[in-house]
């Protein structure tokens, strides 16, 4: 199995894979069941360790988030999307990553939900949630930003995932916040 840097920075998107499409990050860590809505949800460690210091916050603040899923490996993206393919093509284009293509190969993705909800997963109704407020004001101070928000679904290419969130870094989350752009948007543009 092959193993690089992590790839923080790296511009992925709808029509952008990975350079090489098997990658798998070092540095892999479980997240410890607590944080998490099932067992063997991974995430390189930088991630992990930002993810934990989030949660805690929340925790303190009085909300209580979980992650649903973390790395994804290029086997199994190839599982869900073709599963999708099946079931409904035209929406499973706009909302699965192709195998290769995927934030959460990167190790760096997570999706998140919150007791409010009964820890139910990759819901849109979870932008009606308190924590999906707390995260919106608070993510991008633990380097986390929202890769395919409501009002950028025509340049992501994705529907709106108000669950999914990349590290990217606490400095860049920041810049990427204040420019108002998608993740892509900025990469590109710098
Ligand atoms: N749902 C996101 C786009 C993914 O499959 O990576
Ligand atoms: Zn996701």
């Amino acid at each position: 199995k092959k193993e690089y840097e992590d790839m923080l920075l790296l511009n992925i998107g709808q029509n952008t894979s990975l350079p090489d499409i098997t990658y798998i990050p070092k540095n892999l860590t479980e997240i410890s069941s607590s944080l998490s809505t099932k067992r063997g949800i991974c995430l390189i460690k930088k991630t992990a360790d930002n993810f934990e210091n989030m949660i805690k916050q929340a925790k303190e603040d009085g909300y209580t988030i979980k992650a649903s899923s973390g790395f994804r490996s290029y086997e199994y993206q190839k599982t869900l999307f073709s599963n999708a393919i099946k079931d409904d093509e035209e929406n499973a284009v706009i909302s699965i990553a192709k195998p290769g293509y995927s934030e959460h190969q990167l190790g760096t993705a997570i999706d998140l939900t919150g007791s409010s909800i009964n820890y139910d997963s990759a819901v849109s109704i979870f932008d009606k949630t308190p924590e999906d407020t707390w995260l919106k004001n608070n993510a991008y101070l633990y380097g986390f930003i929202q890769s395919y928000p409501y009002d950028k679904e025509n340049i992501t290419g994705y529907k709106s995932e108000p669950w999914h969130y990349r590290y990217v870094g606490i400095e860049k989350a920041k810049e990427i916040t204040n420019s108002k752009q998608t993740i892509t948007e900025f990469l590109k543009n710098e």
